[in-house]
């Protein structure tokens, strides 16, 4: 293999890229990037590596969610504080309600690129660039808005910033300290169908604290301290590679713009520059896993990506859809198990099973999501291996954009709060619903 540097993705096929109508604006973007501070360390990138490898082998279970799309209007503080309090809500119910310790992984500070299948959209004879995510340019149909304009890297990265800082704040402060979990009610929470079971939940979660910590006669402040971790995909390799640096007293580089990035379905080609580039990072990463891959495929990745089977090093995000999941994902487990590799396997239920309702709106039913998971769990005990997480598209909003679940949604619904740009996600209610059908599952109950 050719050696890796940070520069060496630029001899490969890249997928997905953006072209810009003028190099010196986009190089001048990319020189002030390379210049600001990281937006994550890498002390806290090796601490995830570690909590990644613990949910391979089943000690803790990874929880990846937020938007399919990250918008710069969602840079504001009522639209994180719900995501960081649906989040919070999720993970008390898989830990306390499935026993194991959650890895908190947000897709949020830094979601701003999306894939698309085509380059350029025409609408009444008029043809403009596709919207590939607010890093690159707008959604809006004209001209101008659809310009992909270098000013929004600065623009995504500052934004990142100040959204990690208001986590990072509100978590310092005590926010995710289960003393005070009444905090991470929503105001919408109590139309949820299963609010009385989370505050039953949340009611023995703080007495078993209470005795814990009077046997004990100390506080656990273990409690006040939550780890929370962010994610994007890494799809935009000028980006990538622009905010990534050689720590001092490290030996390799590290994407310092986010804490887990990922390889796309459209994007994991061997030989493309995305592989090549993620390659050569120190991060933990991800790789979606679709329905076309082939277990020798499968193997040849793996051994480019993480070479010296280090643990927590590699997350394979699987989405298959539940049609497929059951035909094609056994025969990827056990080439991976027969082989010896130490992978983190992580279930994305949203990816494959998005659809179009009558009038064209994208959406997903709750159901398929389950099923999809249930066959992760299932196959998985099969062969003796590990779900070690999953991953949702999801918001602590109130929309209507997936179908299903207690609350009912049907598709003449969806028009009431339909926000999303790119792919439907579960709202509140159905996310709390999906946390506690994952805890009894991690029970082992159905
Ligand atoms: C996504 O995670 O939003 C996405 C585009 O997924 P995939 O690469 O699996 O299609
Ligand atoms: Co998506």
């Amino acid at each position: 293999m050719t050696p890796w540097t940070p520069d060496s993705w630029r001899t490969r096929p890249a997928a997905q890229q953006v072209d810009y109508d003028d190099p010196a604006e986009l190089a001048g973007a990319l020189a002030r990037l390379r210049r600001l501070p990281p937006l994550v360390t890498s002390w806290e990138v090796e601490k995830l590596k570690a909590q990644l490898a613990a949910a391979g082998r089943g000690e803790r279970f990874l929880l990846q969610g937020g938007d399919c799309n990250e918008r710069f209007v969602d840079c504001e503080s009522s639209v994180i504080d719900a995501k960081l309090k649906v989040m919070l809500m999720m993970s008390a119910v898989l830990t306390y309600g499935g026993g194991r310790p959650v890895v908190r992984v947000g897709r949020i500070a830094g979601q701003y690129a999306k894939p698309r299948s085509e380059g350029l959209e025409t609408r009444d004879g008029t043809t403009l660039p596709v919207y590939r995510g607010d890093l690159v340019n707008r959604i809006e149909f004209t001209p101008e808005a659809r310009r992909p304009n270098p000013a929004n890297l600065l623009e995504a990265y500052t934004r990142s910033a100040m959204t990690l800082n208001f986590i990072r704040g509100l978590l310092a402060g005590g926010f995710g300290d289960v003393h005070h979990s009444e905090v991470w009610d929503l105001a919408w929470a109590d139309n949820s169908a299963r609010s009385a079971e989370y505050h039953a939940l949340l009611a023995n979660m703080r007495a078993s604290v209470r005795f814990l910590e009077a046997t004990l006669g100390r506080p656990l402040a273990e409690l006040a301290n939550v780890d929370f971790y962010s994610s994007h995909e890494g799809l935009h390799l000028e980006y990538e590679a622009a905010v990534s640096e050689k720590p001092p007293f490290r030996d390799g580089w590290y994407d310092l713009s986010t804490h887990l990035p990922w390889i796309g379905e459209r994007t994991r080609q061997l030989d493309g520059a995305h592989v090549e580039f993620f390659r050569g990072i120190k991060n933990p990463i991800g790789v979606k896993v679709g329905p076309s891959m082939e277990p020798a495929e499968l193997l040849e990745l793996i051994r480019v990506l993480n070479p010296l089977d280090e643990p927590g090093r590699l997350t394979l995000i699987v989405r298959m859809g539940a049609k497929k999941v059951a035909e094609r994902l056994p025969r990827l487990v056990n080439a991976v198990k027969a082989a010896g590799r130490t992978v983190t396997w992580c279930c994305d239920p949203m990816h494959g099973n998005t659809f179009k309702t009558a009038d064209g709106t994208k959406t997903r039913h709750f159901d398929d999501i389950l099923a999809e998971l249930d066959s992760n769990f299932a196959i998985h005990a099969d062969a003796g291996s590990v779900l070690g997480g999953v991953h949702f598209e999801m918001t602590g909003k109130n929309v209507t954009e997936i179908v299903g679940g207690a609350c009912g949604l049907t598709e003449a619904d969806l028009a009431q709060n339909y926000e999303s740009d790119v792919d439907p996600r579960l709202n509140y209610g159905q996310a709390l619903e999906m946390a506690f059908l994952i805890a009894q599952r991690l029970r082992g109950e159905r």
